[in-house]
C-alpha cells in the first residue's frame, strides 16, 4: 500500500463500474475506505483489498471524513444523502455522479442544509483511467473543501481542476465536451458514409487529409474570443462563402443516397443569418441561431 501522512477515512457509495474504480485507488493510495453499495456483491473484490463493508450509506457515512457519491444519476445520489441524513453533517461530500446542473444545485442545498459541505465532480474519462495523472475531473462548489482535500481528490484522477464556487458548472463543462465530441463524431461519420458510398477508404482519406482535419480543433480558442467579445467581423471564410458548399454537400448526399439532415440542419442555420444581414460575418455568429432554438 502507497499512501500520504494523515489520509482522510472515506467512504463510497455506490459500487458500479465508476464507483469500484474510485474505491480501488483509494485504498491503493492509503485511506481508510468504507464501502457501501445497493447489492452487497459488488463490495467483495474491495473488501479483499482492505477496505470495510458497511450495512447502510449511513453507516459508511459515519465512518468517513469525506463522503464519495457515484450511482446512477443524480436523482439516486440526492436520496441517498437524504436518507443519510444527520450523518451527514461536519464531513465533506463529493458527489461524482452525473446528472444536470439543477440536480448538482440541489443536491448541494440537501447536503449544506445537513451541515456538511459539497463538491460536484464531473469525471471526464472512464473507469480504468481513474487514478492516473492525466485524468481530468471538474469540480465545482466550496473552494476551501476543494484545498482541504485536494491531495485526496488527485488519487481520484491527477488533473483535479476547480472551476467554479456554482456546483453546476462541472455539470455544464462535461455537457460541453460530449456536446462537442458528438458533433465532431457526427460531421466524421456523414463524411465516411459519403465516401464510402463512392467506394472510398475511410483510413486512407484521413491520412491525406491530415493537414486540414488537425487545423480544426486550433479554430476554437477563434471562436470562443469571437463569442466571448461578440466580434463576428470577418476578412475571410465569412457566411456567404459557406453557402455554395453546403449546397453541394447537401446534392452530393441526396444522390448518393446519404442521410441530408445533418447538413441541411447547418444550411439552414447559415442561410438565417445570411438573410438577417450577417452574411458577412464570421462562422461564430450563428452561436445567437442556436441560443433561440
Ligand atoms: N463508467 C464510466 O466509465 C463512467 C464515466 C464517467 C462518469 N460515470 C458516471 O458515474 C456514475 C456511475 O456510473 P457507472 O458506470 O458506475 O454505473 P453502473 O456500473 O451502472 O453502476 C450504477 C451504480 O448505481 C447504483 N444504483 C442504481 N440505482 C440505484 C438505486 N435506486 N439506489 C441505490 N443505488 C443504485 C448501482 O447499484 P447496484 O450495484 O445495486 O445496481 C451501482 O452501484 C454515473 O453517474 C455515470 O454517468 C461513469
Amino acid at each position: 500500500m502507497s499512501g500520504y501522512e494523515n489520509a482522510p477515512a472515506v467512504a463510497v457509495l455506490g459500487l458500479g463500474e465508476m464507483g469500484s474504480a474510485l474505491a480501488a485507488v483509494l485504498v491503493d493510495g492509503g485511506h481508510p475506505v468504507t464501502v457501501w453499495n445497493r447489492s452487497e456483491d459488488k463490495a467483495h473484490p474491495l473488501v479483499a483489498k482492505g477496505a470495510r463493508w458497511a450495512a447502510t450509506a449511513a453507516e459508511a457515512v459515519g465512518a468517513a471524513e469525506v463522503v464519495i457519491v457515484n450511482v446512477a444519476g443524480g436523482a439516486v445520489a440526492a436520496e441517498l444523502l437524504r436518507t443519510s441524513g444527520a450523518e451527514l453533517a461536519g464531513r465533506t461530500v463529493v458527489d461524482l455522479t452525473d446528472g444536470t446542473s439543477e440536480q448538482a444545485t440541489a443536491t448541494e442545498r440537501l447536503v449544506r442544509e445537513h451541515g456538511a459541505d459539497y463538491l460536484h465532480g464531473q469525471i471526464m474519462t472512464i473507469a480504468p483511467a481513474i487514478g492516473a495523472p492525466e485524468t481530468l475531473v471538474f469540480y465545482g462548489g466550496a473552494r476551501p473543501a476543494f484545498d482541504r482535500y485536494e491531495t485526496l481528490l488527485q488519487v481520484l484522477g491527477g488533473r483535479a481542476t476547480f472551476v467554479s464556487s456554482d456546483p453546476g458548472v462541472p455539470a455544464l463543462y462535461g455537457m460541453a465536451v460530449h456536446d462537442i465530441m458528438w458533433g465532431l463524431l457526427n460531421g466524421f461519420l456523414h463524411a465516411a458514409a459519403l465516401l464510402g458510398d463512392a467506394g472510398l477508404r475511410i483510413d486512407e482519406f484521413h491520412q491525406l487529409a491530415q493537414p486540414s482535419l488537425s487545423a480544426l480543433p486550433t479554430l476554437f480558442p477563434m471562436l470562443a474570443n469571437e463569442i466571448d467579445h461578440a466580434q463576428f467581423a470577418t476578412p475571410f471564410g465569412a457566411l456567404n462563402h459557406h453557402l455554395p458548399s453546403l449546397d453541394d454537400l447537401i446534392a452530393e448526399s441526396r444522390a448518393r443516397g446519404i442521410d441530408t439532415d445533418l447538413p441541411t440542419y447547418t444550411r439552414n442555420l447559415v442561410a438565417d443569418a445570411i438573410t438577417a444581414g450577417h452574411g458577412h460575418d464570421s462562422y461564430a455568429r450563428l452561436v445567437e441561431y442556436f441560443s433561440r432554438r
